[in-house]
């Protein structure tokens, strides 16, 4: 299509007549979508699709895989449009591909890219794995608080506090798109952990750290922004001499 339009352009252009003026704005239309819910087999998702260079009212229709409208919404402001859907695995992923199309009532019209949800929802590795460690001493005790989160994975994605000998201390399944909050109770001795984020299609860990952290280790390499300062726990008695 795209192709198509730039030969009439190209044509015109070379017949040298004044009417481009359509075909010269190709307003992009662009998809998004966001998981709300994970079911066993399932994905409620939002999709957003969204043009801001046609001008209101807009009619959005979300199409599915083989040409089949999904759903349709007229948006009379420059708003995005939202579609709630319940996306299914099938063992096709060329049955879990979806695309937008925005139309104003003058005739313009243009389609987004496809929205591979196949790969998206049940094929994407746990990527970029970020994990903050908090000392915190609260009344029953010192406690460190591990806030882990990945950048992107299809879920669902279980967090993990791991140490050093391979031992799963404690586990979170957030909801999709917030991070997992670990908590882990200090002793007097030390441990080392990491956190682990697993979905069914890779692994990822965050460096291991030392906890309560080792005497010799940076404190600025902690964060324990309502605790004051960290070397409380650094060895316990003899390091408040320091
Ligand atoms: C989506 O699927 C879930 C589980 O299969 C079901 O509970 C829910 O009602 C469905 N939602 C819609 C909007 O179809
Ligand atoms: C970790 O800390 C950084 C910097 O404060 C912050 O941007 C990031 O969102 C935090 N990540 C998690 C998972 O808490
Ligand atoms: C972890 O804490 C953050 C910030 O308080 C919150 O948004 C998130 O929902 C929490 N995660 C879980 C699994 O409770
Ligand atoms: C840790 O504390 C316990 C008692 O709370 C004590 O028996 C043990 O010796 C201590 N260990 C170290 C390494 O200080």
């Amino acid at each position: 299509m795209r192709l198509l339009l730039l030969f009439c352009w190209a044509m015109l252009a070379a017949g040298s007549f004044s009417v481009g003026q359509e075909l010269e704005v190709t307003p992009e239309t662009f998809i998004a979508y966001k998981i709300l819910e994970v079911f066993p087999r399932g994905r409620r998702v939002v999709i957003t699709c969204h043009s801001p260079q046609v001008p209101p009212p807009v009619t959005y229709s979300l199409w599915g895989s083989q040409g089949t409208e999904v759903a349709k919404k007229v948006v009379k402001t420059g708003d995005p449009a939202s579609f709630s859907i319940n996306v299914t695995l099938k063992s096709r992923p060329d049955l879990l591909t979806y695309s937008c199309q925005a139309a104003s009532p003058w005739g313009v019209h243009s389609a987004s890219t496809k929205l591979q949800m196949y790969w998206e929802l049940w094929t994407k590795p746990v990527s970029q794995l970020q994990a903050n460690f908090t000392l915190l001493d609260k009344a029953s005790g010192p406690r460190v608080e591990i806030s882990c989160q990945v950048s992107s994975g299809s879920p669902p994605i279980t967090y993990s506090l791991v140490g050093k000998d391979g031992s799963v201390h404690t586990q979170q399944r957030p909801n999709y798109g917030q991070p997992a909050n670990l908590s882990f109770t200090l002793t007097n001795t030390s441990n080392w952990l990491q956190c682990q984020a697993e979905n069914d299609i890779s692994v990822q860990s965050s460096p291991f750290k030392m906890v309560p952290p080792g005497c010799d280790q940076k404190r600025q390499a902690w964060q324990s922004p309502l605790e004051g300062p960290v070397f409380v726990y650094c060895g316990r008695t003899h390091h408040l001499k320091e």
